[in-house]
C-alpha cells in the first residue's frame, strides 16, 4: 500500500507582500495548500494581513488556502476566512474558550476547522476535541514571526495527537509550522506529521517549487 500523501503549505509570510499573486504562482502545481498567516499584532506582537488581502488574493489562485488565524477574538472574525473561500481555517486554543463551538460554525460557514498549540500550551486538554477539527497544528516555533529556530521539543506534542488520531482512528491531518526546512521535515514526520508548513525554506529559497520537491521527499520517506 502507498503511504499516505503528506501536504505542503508554503507560508506567503516569507513572500514578496508586493507581489503575493506571483507568490503564489510560483508554487502552483507543487504545493497542496497555501499558508496563509493572519497576525492582529495583539494575540502575536507582529501585524500581517487580514481579510481584504486574503479576499483579493483567493481570486489570483487555484491552490487551496490554509489560513492560519494568530488573533484575538477569532468568534468574530474567523467565519469570514470560511467565507472568502478558504479551505481550512484555524484558530488558536490560547484565544478561545470554547473552540468546539467556533469549529462547528467554521464548517458551517463551508472551510474545514483547525485548531493551533503555540509552543508554550500543553496539547493534553485538546486531545478529547479532535473528533471536531479536521486539522490540529502543533507550533514547532512560538507563534508570531517567520524565520525562528525549530523546536525538537515539540514533537512530543506531535507524537501524543498521533497516538490520539490513531486510537481514535480519526480523519485530522497533523501539522507542524515552524523552522521546517530540509534538516529538519524528517524528524516532524517521524514524529507523527503529516501536514508541513514552510516559508524561510521554501519561499527564501532560489527556486521554490524545487524546494518543495524536495521537502515532499524528505517528509514522505
Ligand atoms: C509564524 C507562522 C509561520 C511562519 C513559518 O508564526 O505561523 O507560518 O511563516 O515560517 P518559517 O517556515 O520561516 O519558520
Ligand atoms: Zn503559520
Amino acid at each position: 500500500m502507498d503511504a499516505p500523501s503528506i501536504v505542503i503549505a508554503p507560508s506567503i509570510l516569507a513572500a514578496d507582500f508586493a507581489r503575493l499573486a506571483d507568490a503564489a504562482r510560483a508554487v502552483e502545481g507543487e504545493a497542496d495548500w497555501l499558508h496563509v498567516d493572519v497576525m492582529d499584532n495583539h494575540f502575536v506582537p507582529n501585524l500581517t494581513i487580514g481579510l481584504p488581502v486574503v479576499q483579493s488574493l483567493r481570486k489570483a489562485t487555484p491552490i487551496p488556502f490554509d489560513v492560519h488565524l494568530m488573533i484575538e477574538d477569532p468568534e468574530r472574525w474567523a467565519p469570514g476566512y470560511a467565507e472568502a473561500g478558504a479551505y481550512n481555517v484555524t484558530f488558536h486554543a490560547e484565544a478561545t474558550d470554547d473552540p468546539v463551538a467556533l469549529a462547528k460554525t467554521l464548517r458551517a460557514a463551508g472551510s474545514k476547522a483547525g485548531l493551533a498549540i503555540d509552543r508554550d500550551t500543553d496539547v493534553t486538554p485538546y486531545l478529547d476535541l479532535l473528533p471536531h477539527f479536521d486539522t490540529l497544528l502543533v507550533m514547532t516555533i512560538k507563534a508570531g514571526f517567520g524565520g525562528q529556530k525549530f523546536l525538537p521539543e515539540t514533537l512530543d506534542k506531535v507524537r501524543a495527537v498521533r497516538r490520539r488520531i490513531e486510537a481514535g482512528h480519526l480523519e485530522v491531518r497533523l501539522e507542524v509550522d515552524g523552522g521546517i526546512a530540509a534538516d529538519t521535515i524528517e524528524a516532524a514526520a517521524e514524529a507523527g506529521a503529516d501536514a508541513f508548513v514552510a516559508g524561510t525554506a521554501i519561499y527564501g529559497a532560489a527556486d521554490p517549487a524545487e524546494a518543495i520537491r524536495k521537502l515532499r521527499a524528505l517528509g514522505s520517506a
